[in-house]
Formats: structure tokens, C-alpha cells, sequence
């Protein structure tokens, strides 16, 4: 039997990390090199499927700028997922990154999926301190490139498979 369903999912990040790229790169099959900060937030939808089973990711794309902090609550509260997006080129991304992890393990859903995304890996090697920490705090973790569409799939794809097979 079919098994579908509809999961709610929020990136969340440092603004210029990458979050719309990802999902641009994810839900259209492009990249754009000038893409514009997000105001307030965006909604997205697409499907993966595994075993016969689907999964519809409802996408809330947030906005990294400081001044809509306030409204991520709205976005993550209820979420079944979250991607917090870095930029591996900068530091204070990552610092931010952890910080989201962080509201997130107080505030967010204690059953949600949470997956660290080290975005920009067409730019430079990886960071083997990312994959630590990421073990530490219960994240999955992959380097991605929007740019190149390195391991974007299998973000959502790893994630899906959470609600199909758990
Ligand atoms: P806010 O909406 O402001 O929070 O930013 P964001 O996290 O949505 O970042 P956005 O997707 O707008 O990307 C910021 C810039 O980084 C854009 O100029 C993108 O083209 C670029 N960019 C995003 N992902 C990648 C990537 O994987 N590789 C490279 N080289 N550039 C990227
Ligand atoms: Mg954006």
C-alpha cells in the first residue's frame, strides 16, 4: 500500500548561506548567482519518494537577516523537519548555525528531524569540525552546493526517509 505524507519543513540560517539557493536548486533544477535576500519568508512545495511511499515536504524558507528573527518561531513551531543552512566559507555562519541549533533543541519540536547543511562545498574542502559537532547534537550532516547541486537531493531525500522508514 501507498503510504504519503505531508511533512513540514523549515531551513533556517545565516543570511547568504545558501537557504533559498537550496531550495531553488532543490524544488526548480536551477541556481541563480545573484539571488535576493529573502523578506520575511517563502513557501515552497516538492515530493520525494522511496518504497512505494512519499513524502511531500511543505518548505518554509526563512530570512537570515537579524531583523526577522522574531517571526522564525512561526516557521519552525509544528515543523517535522529543519535544515540549518551554513555558509562553510564563513565562520560567523557556522556561529549562527549553532545558535539555531540550539533554539531549536530548546524551543522546536523534540521529534524533529534536523539536518546541517555546510553549503558552498564548490567553494572549498570540507570542515571536519562541522561532522563532530554534528554527531554530538543528533544532526545529520552533508556538505551541498546549490551551485552545483552536490548532494541537495540527498539532503531532502535522507531526511524523507526518516518519515517513510521511523
Ligand atoms: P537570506 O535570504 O538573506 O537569508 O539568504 P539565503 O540563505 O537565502 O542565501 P541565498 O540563497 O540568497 O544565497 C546567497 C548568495 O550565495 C547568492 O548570491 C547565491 O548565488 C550564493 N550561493 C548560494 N548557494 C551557493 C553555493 O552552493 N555555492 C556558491 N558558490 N554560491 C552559492
Ligand atoms: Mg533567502
Amino acid at each position: 500500500a501507498n503510504k504519503n505524507i505531508n511533512a513540514k519543513l523549515v531551513l533556517l540560517g545565516d543570511v547568504g548561506a545558501g537557504k533559498s539557493s537550496l531550495v531553488l536548486r532543490f524544488v526548480k533544477g536551477q541556481f541563480v548567482e545573484f539571488q535576493e535576500s529573502t523578506i520575511g519568508a517563502a513557501f515552497f512545495s516538492q515530493t520525494v519518494a522511496a518504497n512505494e511511499a512519499t513524502v511531500k515536504f511543505e518548505i518554509w524558507d526563512t530570512a537570515g537577516q537579524e531583523r526577522y528573527h522574531s517571526l522564525a518561531p512561526m516557521y519552525y513551531r509544528g515543523a517535522a523537519a529543519a535544515i540549518i543552512v551554513y555558509d562553510i566559507t564563513n565562520q560567523a555562519s557556522f556561529d549562527r548555525a549553532k545558535k539555531w541549533v540550539q533554539e531549536l533543541q530548546a524551543q522546536g519540536n523534540p521529534n524533529m528531524v534536523m539536518a546541517l547543511a555546510g553549503n558552498k562545498a564548490d567553494m572549498l574542502d570540507g570542515r571536519a569540525d562541522a561532522q563532530t559537532y554534528a554527531q554530538e547534537n543528533g544532526l545529520f550532516f552533508l556538505e551541498t552546493s546549490a551551485k552545483t547541486a552536490a548532494n541537495v537531493n540527498e539532503i531532502f531525500y535522507e531526511i524523507g526517509k526518516h518519515f517513510i522508514f521511523f
